[in-house]
């Protein structure tokens, strides 16, 4: 097991990465859940897997122990799941000095971490965060939300754990569409501040797919990004927004698709196609990188999205994109390797004629 540091927020927290890190899962929390009564949000897969060696362990450590339930999918991290969480915490009588431990994907963890930091205005939350996008990225850095009618993360906070601990066996069973999907965050990583993880994926290529090469690496170093880009920017004003880098489309199409039909990492990885497209038509990239980065995406993705994308919804979708200025839809533009902008002024036409281009070239139906 490794213990890594995370300085983002007013307390650096832990962040321990391993395997078999469940079998001993009551000891490694001990110091904050013993005598405490705890809360688990937890995925509706994960539990069916997990419950012997998570739940029981826990109950023998803590005062009080009860569980919700979230159903799979990004449709469920919504109001309605916020709202009947809040009811459980109340009706179990849940106080200030709970403590809720968040077991599942990037959906459980951003709910969890919205419903830890709004309850009695903040109760303690550690994340076990069980799928590679949710280890590689969501788990840190404090972004929490609930989608909203047809907008992406609309309600939210930022809030940090206490800790975190990634046991990347929890990914044998991680089925393989949501386990590749996490190559959308990654590859993101990538384009945006380290060409050697882009050369690494190209190289083991098989080795990533079958899952025959340890993690713990690439995981590392996309938290290593994100930790080093949160700490100069916590609250998404300036430099945080480069993390974003693919996901005005990628939020637009999960809109527009009624968050259900992409897993975010897909979604990710198309807006990640578009956007390079986009840069490409601006001569902002050179064919070689536009090239080099499609097939990339391509190789991970299997050269196809199953989703056709309706330009004038999308672009209507990512009017509401949070990052947007006045009436101009903001984009975090790749330049060329580990290069970034963020743009305000990109004609409507141009994006429209981008999205038409792209729809035929990568979108099947
Ligand atoms: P997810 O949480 O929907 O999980 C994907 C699927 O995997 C679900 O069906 C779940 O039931 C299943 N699953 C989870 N762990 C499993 C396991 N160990 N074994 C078997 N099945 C398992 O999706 P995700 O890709 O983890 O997360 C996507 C979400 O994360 C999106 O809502 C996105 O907006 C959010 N996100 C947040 C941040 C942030 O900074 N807060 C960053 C990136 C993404
Ligand atoms: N996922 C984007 C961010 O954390 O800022």
């Amino acid at each position: 097991m490794k213990e890594v540091k995370i300085s983002i927020g007013k307390e650096p927290y832990s962040l321990y990465i391993g395997t078999n890190l469940l079998e001993d899962i009551d000891s490694l929390l001990s110091s904050h859940i013993s005598e405490k009564s705890v809360f688990v949000i937890i995925d509706e897969n994960v539990l069916n897997y997990y419950e012997e060696k998570i739940i029981k362990p826990l109950k023998n450590n803590t005062s009080k122990l009860s569980y919700y339930i979230v159903q799979s999918g990004e449709k469920n991290k919504s109001i309605k799941t916020y709202q009947s969480i809040m009811e459980k915490l109340i009706d179990n009588k849940y106080n200030r000095n709970s403590v809720i431990i968040a077991i599942g994907g990037g959906v459980v963890g951003d709910m969890a971490g919205f419903v830890a930091s709004t309850y009695m205005r903040g109760i303690d939350i550690i994340h076990i965060p069980t799928t590679l996008l949710a280890q590689v990225d969501s788990s840190i850095g404090g972004k929490t939300g609930i989608n909203y009618s047809r907008f992406k993360n609309l309600i939210g906070t930022f809030y940090h754990p206490k800790f975190v601990v990634i046991d990347t066996n929890t990914l044998n069973t991680l089925p393989n569409r949501e386990y590749k999907a996490a190559f959308g965050e990654i590859i993101k990583y990538g384009m945006l501040a380290d060409y050697t993880i882009l050369l690494d994926l190209e190289k083991n290529f098989e080795e990533y797919i079958s899952r025959s090469i340890n993690l713990d690496n690439i995981i590392l170093k996309c938290i290593q990004i994100k930790e080093e880009i949160v700490m100069r920017d916590e609250t998404d004003l300036g430099v945080r927004k480069i993390l974003n880098l693919g996901h005005t489309f990628a939020h637009g199409i999960e809109s527009t698709t009624e968050f259900s039909k992409l897993f975010h990492g897909e979604a990710v990885a198309l807006g990640l196609l578009i956007v390079s497209k986009l840069s490409f038509n601006l001569k902002l990239i050179t064919e070689d990188y536009y090239k080099f980065i499609h097939k990339l995406i391509k190789k991970y993705f299997n050269n196809i999205f199953p989703v056709s994308i309706n330009t004038d919804e999308l672009v209507n979708a990512m009017v509401m994109d949070k990052k947007n200025k006045c009436n101009d839809i903001t984009f975090i533009l790749p330049l060329g390797k580990e290069k970034t902008k963020v743009c305000n002024n990109i004609s409507i036409e141009t994006i429209k004629n981008t999205i038409l281009e792209a729809n035929n070239e990568y979108s099947c139906k």
